[in-house]
């Protein structure tokens, strides 16, 4: 069984594939972190994230990066949805991420485009969304508790140019797949959120 879970940026999507991947003991692939770790490539050799030439060379890299707190990093998921709009990097990470969709026994893979380009065979697809303002609040609590002095509109404003630009691109935008159950978050706990998106894959399996 294939589960894909696409959704925006502090939608609760990482976290409920995470459950989802123990649940159902299925292996779980965070697919941002592929773009992130081109992204902290891209940052580390102080190369132009807007030249595609440049980016691509950075896409062949070694799992081990994929380990890398630094990719956790809010200016790291920012250059991320600038290197991630380029045509040429999506290609030269989609084979990675279909043979991980694709393994015996099923995966459980979340991103933008999983349900839509990556796997569009999954047998559960599930869009997790959430209002851009609650978003940013539970961003900005998690920046806080890092110790980040930022303010909440500058949280906001982060997130509603990264949906811009990741909904707006033309290759692979982030959109809900047709035949994606929508699950909102936006006023559930992360275990009602979790319990729900269980009952769906459960329904839709
Ligand atoms: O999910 P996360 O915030 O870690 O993703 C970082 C960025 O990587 C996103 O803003 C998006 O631009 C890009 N991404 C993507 N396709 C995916 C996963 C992430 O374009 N499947």
């Amino acid at each position: 069984m294939i589960i894909a879970v696409d959704g925006p940026a502090a939608s609760g999507k990482g976290t409920i594939a995470r459950a989802l991947a123990q649940h159902f003991g299925l292996p779980h692939l965070d697919t941002g972190l592929l773009y992130r770790a081109v992204a902290l490539r891209v940052m580390d050799e102080e190369l132009d994230p807007a030249r595609e030439a440049d980016v691509v060379a950075m896409c062949d890299f070694d799992d081990r990066l994929l380990a890398d707190p630094r990719l956790r990093g809010d200016d790291v998921g920012k250059t991320a949805s600038i290197v991630s709009a380029h045509p040429l990097v999506r290609a030269a990470l989609l084979q990675r991420q279909r043979r991980f969709a694709q393994q015996p026994g099923g995966a459980v893979l979340d991103g933008r485009d999983i349900g839509t380009v990556i796997a569009p065979e999954a047998e559960v697809k599930l869009f997790v969304k959430a209002t851009p303002t609650i978003r940013a609040q539970r961003r900005h609590a998690e920046l806080r508790k890092g110790g980040a002095n930022v303010s909440l509109d500058r949280v906001l404003a982060d997130i509603r140019a990264r949906d811009d630009r990741d909904a707006r691109r033309s290759d692979a935008p982030m959109r809900q797949a047709a035949d994606a159950a929508l699950l909102d978050t936006s006023f559930l706990s992360i275990d009602a959120a979790v319990q729900k998106a269980v009952a769906m894959v459960e329904a839709a399996k």
